[in-house]
């Protein structure tokens, strides 16, 4: 039996003052069986990490470099997620792979950094519209799947969570059916128990894209559905607690 696992990501959203607030009542709230870990931008972490101290809410960075240190203005490292208290990392969400251009190698390099620092990572995966339309999810999903199963081995699934967020689902209000999403979980898990059937019955697969209150629990009790990526549900207290309720 997986444990679900709920995260929350803020996206570029809050203040040091929201990002206390929003830690301190999700933490204070909080007390079912799932995982749940939150997401803030950068500069929050330090408030996030003290509010959730000594608590099983685990804190986590929305990106990471690929690279473990040096000349990279604007970069964060797993290392500096790491030291500030982090547990977690997302990596290759949809909006870092559009509109800055990461590749299935750099998701690839950036995965294997977390697991080198001890960050349980998110993998993102997910197709396009366009993509759905032509009939090519099935293709999209297993190429960005497949680039870390090669890069990093199929053990390292033990300690990945893999996000499926079908990008036209995200901030748009337009969930994937509870049966569109658990096609693609089944898929993804098919491919990883193609190399491990073990690993891949253990491996969390969540589900990302305009999850809400009103439609978790019914996603989440999808076979292959072990809970969710949260966006915009995320930055009230109220309703993520309710979708982690949802979980467990
Ligand atoms: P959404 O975002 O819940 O606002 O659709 C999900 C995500 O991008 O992780």
């Amino acid at each position: 039996m997986r444990r679900k696992w709920v995260g929350g990501n803020w996206k570029m959203h809050g203040s040091r003052a929201m990002a206390s607030a929003l830690a301190g009542a999700i933490v204070e709230a909080r007390n079912g069986h799932c995982d749940v870990a939150i997401f803030p931008p950068f500069p929050y972490l330090r408030e996030a990490c003290a509010a959730c101290a000594g608590s099983q809410v685990m804190v986590g960075g929305q990106d990471l470099s690929e690279h473990e240190t040096g000349a990279f203005t604007g970069e964060v490292s797993a290392a500096m997620l790491r030291d500030v208290g982090c547990g977690a990392v997302l990596a290759g969400h949809s909006e870092r792979r559009q509109y800055h251009h990461e590749t299935d190698a750099q998701v690839a390099a950036k995965v294997a950094q977390a697991l080198e620092h001890d960050l349980a990572p998110v993998l993102c995966v997910g197709e396009s519209l366009d993509e759905r339309e032509a009939g090519q999810t099935a293709a999209v999903v297993a190429r960005q799947l497949g680039a870390v199963v090669a890069h990093c081995g199929i053990a390292a699934f033990g300690r990945i969570v893999v996000a499926y967020e079908p990008v036209w689902a995200i901030g748009t209000g337009r969930t994937a059916s509870p049966a569109q999403a658990q096609e693609v979980h089944a898929l993804l898990r098919s491919q990883l128990a193609r190399d491990d059937a073990r690993i891949a019955g253990s491996t969390r697969i969540v589900y990302g894209g305009s999850v809400k209150p009103g439609n978790a629990a019914e996603l989440f009790a999808q076979a292959d559905i072990d809970g969710g990526l949260i966006g915009g549900a995320a930055l009230q207290a109220t309703d993520f607690l309710s979708i982690c309720s949802a979980a467990g």
